[in-house]
């Protein structure tokens, strides 16, 4: 029988950090066996914040690089370039004229991310159809990813229903597959937002790539709560509850052993072995993440090979949906 089909992608947005490792890699990496997995990095989704032109090219490498040290294999999935299928723009396009201007208005994000900025671009306002495009092409049955693109799924959802009943059933309505613990890593500096890669300050999050003694800063810094008990409750200790859960995540032990373990401790205990932790678990991925980046040949022919692969999938599906809507085929 064939395998279920994943799609999933992280934006090429540099900054790639434990909250994107934890809500979306790490699943990424335990799924790739027992699915088929498309893996791709969202550079033209990165391009609805500014880019510097060099930097953007360096950041879509670098996080290709990030994948496959922190454990995605090309024997398994398939790992490719957003922009390199352009059947995703096009598909994203087709999403566009059946989608009301309204539901786009709505989504959290373009809300949150237009009330910062003076020029709110289009691109921004019509992410979700290109992350919808990204997703159907593929005829995903599920897409693992962290709680702030919920959402999203529930948007790729409905216009795929919407394709179908105006043009016949063509797409699969994907589910999001969130983590049950550790779908969303708060920011370190603040617990009651996302860590996030667009943060003001860098003491929000830790990047995968940090150098020891910056994780070592940044958790020692890490805003607590009032009290001494190492305890898990997210309403009255958000600040604790996130860095345990950070914890879990990063060591495999569950948050009641954790919490046994630190009973007698000190919150500055707590956070050292935290930092001994991540230095420990990412020090590893550092060294495949140089290795790989310093073999850039190599590098290129996965992603050559990935875009290859995932082109064959869209250009069926583009073939049907172009038959369908009306487009000329021959
Ligand atoms: P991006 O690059 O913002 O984030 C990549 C993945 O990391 C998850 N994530 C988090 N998980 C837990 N805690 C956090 N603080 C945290 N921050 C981010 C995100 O939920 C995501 O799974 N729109 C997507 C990229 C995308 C995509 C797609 C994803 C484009 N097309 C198709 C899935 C399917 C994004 O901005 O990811």
């Amino acid at each position: 029988m064939a395998k279920e089909v994943i799609v999933s992608a992280i934006q090429a947005s540099g900054n790639v950090h434990i909250g994107n490792y934890i809500g979306a890699i790490q699943q990424f990496v335990k799924l790739q066996d027992k699915y088929q997995g498309y893996f791709f990095i969202a550079d033209l989704h990165a391009l609805t914040e500014p880019q510097d032109p060099e930097k953007l090219r360096k950041q879509i490498l670098d996080s290709a690089a990030l994948y496959m040290a922190c454990g995605l294999d090309p024997k398994e999935a398939v790992i490719f370039i957003q922009s390199q299928v352009p059947e995703h723009t096009e598909l994203g396009w087709i999403l566009n004229t059946i989608t009301p201007l309204g539901e786009l208005e709505r989504m959290t994000q373009f809300k949150d991310k237009s009330k910062k900025r003076k020029n709110i671009l289009a691109g921004l306002l019509n992410y979700p159809t290109l992350m919808a495009a990204d997703i159907l092409l593929y005829d995903a049955d599920l897409v693992p990813v962290g709680k702030d693109q919920s959402q999203h799924l529930e948007f790729t959802r409905t216009v795929a229903r919407k394709f179908n009943s105006k043009f016949g059933v063509t797409f699969k309505e994907p589910r999001a597959l969130l983590k049950k613990e550790g779908a969303l890593i708060m920011g370190l500096d603040n617990p009651s937002n996302k860590m996030a890669k667009s943060a003001q300050s860098p003491n929000n999050y830790i990047a995968i790539l940090d150098e020891p003694n910056e994780i070592q800063r940044k958790i020692k810094i890490a805003v607590t709560d009032s009290g001494k008990e190492i305890k898990y409750d997210p309403v009255k200790k958000p600040a604790i509850s996130n860095l345990l859960i950070i914890y879990s995540a990063m060591s495999g032990k569950s948050i009641k052993n954790l919490e046994s373990k630190f009973k007698e401790k000190t919150y500055a205990e707590f956070k050292s072995s935290l930092a001994d932790l991540l230095v420990e678990k990412l020090s590893p991925i550092q060294k495949e993440y140089k290795r790989l980046i310093e073999n850039k040949g190599e590098l290129l022919k996965v992603l050559n090979n990935g875009k290859e692969q995932a082109q064959k999938v869209a250009r069926t599906t583009m073939l049907d949906v172009r038959k369908k809507i009306g487009l000329l085929c021959e």
